[in-house]
């Protein structure tokens, strides 16, 4: 793969445990995206405040992000990788970019609906606003792509319709960002509710897999995978919709197109295939929660990776944010 020199953004919130849907819909593409793009990943824990949180417990959660993005294969010395409140332009710019997003529009986004349900005793403002931070981010950084899973394109496209819409308003001033979704695994579903999303804030912890699962676990929650009364491993989301999830987690953790993943398991019954699939999978994750404890334990590394990424990635916003202080109309000194 060849450096185009483009720029490319993402991050994922350090909430809860990540799923194997993060590391899918995510991190994983991240990895060999960084040989053509010029990337920059955050921690965002700005977003991850829209919920409450326990102070102790996302200090420590956002080292364990950043140790997972490198033990999945991001390379620091390759990307920025930084902490999105370590650079100050991530809020002054969602500040500016709110007054250019209305407030039915944000209404509408189906996270913020979903969360509401979810979190009826604390729809704070943060909430409702969530998209306009993810905006800030992406456009401070002038990014070209933006590879996430399916349940953040929405949040994309009202990115793309913010800057479409200031840039119209005064002159081009934002790349506007293309959304980069995996054909395979962009769509992680529920193990034990095949129509609903994998989610890291699941009621059911069975219909998970979370990349700090052991392998007993994995190969349990596999084991009771919800499938159909049929007995035939075929991809076909619509009318098998637990045996096609579990193929694409197949084909993706085992490096397979769909079709190869199929003829593994031709005239073999549900049970050996739920097998295979966990063994894929747990194979996949020992190497990284082993590389993840080691980095954990390295807290000088760790913590110097988040210095020279802030300091980076602060030169890059800083000069958006100059851009945009001017064309508005802000005084400057
Ligand atoms: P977050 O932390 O909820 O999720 C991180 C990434 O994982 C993807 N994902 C999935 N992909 C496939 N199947 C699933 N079941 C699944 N569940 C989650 C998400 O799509 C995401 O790519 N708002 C973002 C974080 C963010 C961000 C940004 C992303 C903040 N600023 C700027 C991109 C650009 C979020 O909450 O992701």
């Amino acid at each position: 793969m060849e450096f185009t020199g483009k720029k490319l953004y993402s991050a994922v919130q350090p909430t809860n445990n990540l799923t194997i849907g993060n590391y899918l819909g995510a991190i994983k593409q991240w990895v060999g995206l960084q040989e053509e793009y010029d990337c920059t990943f955050a921690i965002a824990n700005m977003h991850a405040i829209t919920v409450r949180q326990e102070p102790a417990n996302l200090r420590k959660k956002t080292l364990e992000l950043l140790a997972l993005y490198i033990a999945c294969g991001v390379d620091p010395e390759k990307c920025t990788l930084y902490l999105q409140s370590h650079v100050p332009c991530h809020a002054e710019l969602a500040w500016v970019l709110n007054t250019f997003t209305y407030v039915g529009e944000m209404e509408r986004m189906t996270q913020f609906k979903d969360k509401s349900a979810k979190h009826a005793d604390n729809i704070n403002m943060g909430l409702m606003d969530y998209p306009v931070l993810m905006a800030a981010d992406i456009l401070l950084y002038q990014a070209d792509v933006v590879p996430v899973g399916l349940d953040q394109r929405q949040h994309l496209e009202i990115t793309r319709d913010i800057a479409i819409r200031f840039n119209n308003i005064y002159s081009p001033t934002f790349t506007v960002p293309e959304g980069l979704y995996m054909k395979v695994g962009a769509k992680i579903a529920d193990l034990s509710d095949p129509s609903k999303k994998m989610s890291k804030s699941a009621e059911n912890p069975n219909g998970s897999i979370f990349l700090t699962d052991d392998r007993d676990t994995v190969l349990r929650k596999f084991k009771r995978a919800v499938t159909d009364s049929g007995n035939e491993v075929r991809f076909d989301p619509e009318n098998k919709p637990g045996v096609s999830n579990l193929l694409s987690i197949y084909s993706v953790f085992s490096d397979k197109s769909i079709a190869e993943a199929e003829a593994d398991f031709a005239g073999k019954g549900y049970g050996d295939f739920k097998l295979a699939v966990g063994e894929a999978v747990a194979d996949k994750l020992a190497p990284i929660q082993a590389e993840q404890a080691r980095l954990l334990s390295d807290k000088a590394y760790l913590d110097n990776v988040l210095a020279s990424g802030a300091e980076k990635a602060y030169r890059t916003a800083k000069k958006t944010l100059a851009k945009v202080y001017k064309k508005i109309g802000f005084y400057q000194l």
